[in-house]
């Protein structure tokens, strides 16, 4: 007999079709019929696919969760996204793709080298997936945001991932005066926005990140995709930059998505 006969003569359980749905699938009426089920490969079926909704079901309303936040920045939030009403960073252990790959920049950066231990701040984190990515690794990480819908994701993935030595709070570098300062400060893609939410100058951007990195402490610096910025105007960027850092290493990234290659990435020492 074929594999195709078998299938076609096999009898599936009605029970089987009802864990198709995994909001329907586990709930007592199934796991009543379930006991009743004789067919032991069916039943390992459904036992399976029920074991795999288990693993996830936590996720299952983390998702429904954060899609109402979703939603609510598509009817309420003015400016452009990053994220196209979706995600602009991705976040593996909620299996979000993102547009941009979160453990190729970490990988791609060597961030691992540079944060652990340390007191970070991630000026624009988005929805905090880089951030908590990285907080394991982290003394403590702090992250702020203008779209106040990213922050609300970044703090219910940060309360489903019990990640206590992260915060998140929405506000602009612009309005930012916390103290004492960060032995490491996050730039990436932010010293200009183009959702017209970033007011200040790229100089006064660079002299207070100076202000927020403690002495011996660094500025980890990524641009835009090169065709957002331009060899040139990133020549002006860095040289701006450097008025207040001095560059140890610079080079351009090759993992990741399309999003992610052919950015800069610089690491720079306070002066
Ligand atoms: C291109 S995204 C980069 C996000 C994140 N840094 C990353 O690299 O994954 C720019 C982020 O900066 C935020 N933003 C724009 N203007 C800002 C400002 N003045 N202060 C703080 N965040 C700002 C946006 O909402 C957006 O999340």
């Amino acid at each position: 007999m074929s594999y195709e006969q078998a299938r076609a003569s096999k009898n599936y359980s009605s029970l089987l079709y009802e864990t198709f749905n995994p909001l329907k699938a586990c709930n007592v009426f199934i796991l009543q019929d379930f006991s009743k089920l004789k067919d032991k490969a069916q039943k390992q079926a459904i036992l399976n696919r029920l074991k795999d909704y288990f693993r996830i079901r936590k996720q299952l309303s983390l998702h429904y969760e954060i899609a109402k936040i979703l939603e609510a920045q598509l009817r309420e939030y003015t400016f452009y996204d990053y994220g196209e009403g979706y995600f602009y960073q991705s976040c593996r252990p909620i299996h979000i793709t993102g547009f941009r790959n979160t453990e190729a920049r970490i990988a791609g950066m060597q961030l691992e080298k540079y944060v652990t231990g340390k007191t970070v701040l991630d000026i624009g984190t988005n929805a905090g997936f880089l951030a908590l990515e990285v907080a394991p690794l982290c003394r403590i990480i702090e992250g702020f945001d203008s779209n106040l819908y990213l922050i609300q994701v970044a703090n219910c993935v940060k309360s489903f991932l019990k990640c206590d030595n992260a915060k998140f709070w929405a506000g602009t570098f612009e309005d930012f005066n916390h103290e004492p300062p960060y032995e490491v400060v996050l730039s990436f893609t932010n010293h200009s926005t183009y959702d017209h939410n970033t007011k200040q100058s790229i100089e006064d951007y660079f002299q207070k990140c100076h202000r927020y990195v403690s002495d011996g402490g660094y500025l980890l610096f990524e641009s835009h995709l090169p065709n957002y910025e331009s060899k040139e105007q990133l020549k002006c960027v860095l040289e701006c930059l450097q008025k207040y850092f001095a560059i140890d290493t610079s080079y351009v990234l090759t993992r990741g998505t399309q999003g992610d290659k052919g950015r800069t990435f610089a690491v720079c020492r306070k002066r």
